[in-house]
């Protein structure tokens, strides 16, 4: 490794980035994207720059957390989720004292993820004509997603994956943009976490996890293979018993190594045996 690169490392690492957590592979083209953004001609180039521009450290942070999102993103897994898994999740409820259904979205960026699957809840719990209820704990590491999400404010192209009906029924139109219902914001808990971190176990707001539902999507490609361990085992830790992980299309391949899940193919959704 060049030093130069150890300088930028070093710099990180003071400001609360562990580097070390990170794919080489990602973490090396996120920073090349910023040096050419920066027009740096060299690493040493760079180093100075985050020196003397206190912006591009952010810069470089928002391009190592890419916060990209769209509403029931893997049509796929949505539609598993809607015409199985959630329906059977139900079903199981209906026999228990406990009627409410909790998910996990483990990095919910800026709310597209937790507020879809409010949606699909509210739509089937409504149609089974059922007392349960459903709470989402949404969580991310970075503060401005957290405050966007919790707003709940998208524009046209945001929203061009929900239907008109879904739109009407769950959104208020104001000024060409899209606001995310009080029926939905209601039933979500939106907080800070970070998931790689040892201090807790699951959302403070959820005391005791339980959760039905986990999505831990597109928050994988991030990370080497020891803090996917940490994030799965997070996530197992504090999942119900018989329950789902749902993860990002491209990062199937990751959960399939992992031992206890098993993949409802072709959808990214796994069933969790474990027995609690
Ligand atoms: C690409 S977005 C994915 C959003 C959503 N889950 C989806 O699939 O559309 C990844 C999000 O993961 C968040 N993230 C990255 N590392 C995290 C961590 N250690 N704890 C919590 N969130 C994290 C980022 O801030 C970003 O908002």
């Amino acid at each position: 490794m060049s030093v130069e690169l150890i300088n930028i490392i070093e710099f990180l690492r003071l400001h609360q980035i562990e580097i070390q957590h990170f794919d080489e592979k990602f973490f090396i083209k996120t920073l090349e994207k910023r040096i050419s953004s920066t027009e740096a001609k060299s690493y040493d180039d760079y180093y100075n720059i985050l020196l003397s521009n206190t912006k591009e450290l952010t810069e470089l942070q928002k391009t190592l957390y890419i916060n990209y999102s769209e509403f029931f993103r893997n049509s796929l897994t949505f539609s598993f989720l809607e015409q199985i898994i959630i329906p059977e999740i139900i079903r199981k409820k209906q026999l228990k004292k406990n009627k409410e259904i909790r998910v996990w979205s483990m990095a919910t960026a800026n709310g597209q993820e937790a507020y879809s699957i409010a949606i699909l809840l509210d739509e089937i719990i409504s149609k089974s004509n059922t007392d349960i209820s459903y709470r989402i704990f949404a969580t991310d590491i970075i503060k401005e997603e957290i405050e966007s999400a919790k707003k709940g404010i998208y524009n046209t192209e945001d929203v061009e994956n929900i239907s008109l009906k879904r739109l009407n029924s769950y959104f208020e139109k104001k000024n060409n943009q899209y606001i995310a219902s009080a029926k939905l914001k209601n039933n979500i808990y939106f907080s800070l976490f970070d998931v790689i971190s040892d201090q807790m176990l699951c959302p403070e707001a959820s005391i005791f996890g339980d959760f039905d539902l986990i999505f831990c999507s597109n928050i994988l490609f991030y990370y080497n293979s020891h803090i996917h361990n940490i994030i799965l085992n997070k996530a197992i830790n504090c999942i119900s018993s018989n329950a789902y992980l749902i993860t990002g299309e491209a990062e199937k391949e990751i959960l399939k190594k992992s031992g206890g899940l098993i993949n409802l193919f072709p959808s990214a959704i796994f069933r969790v045996n474990n027995t609690k």
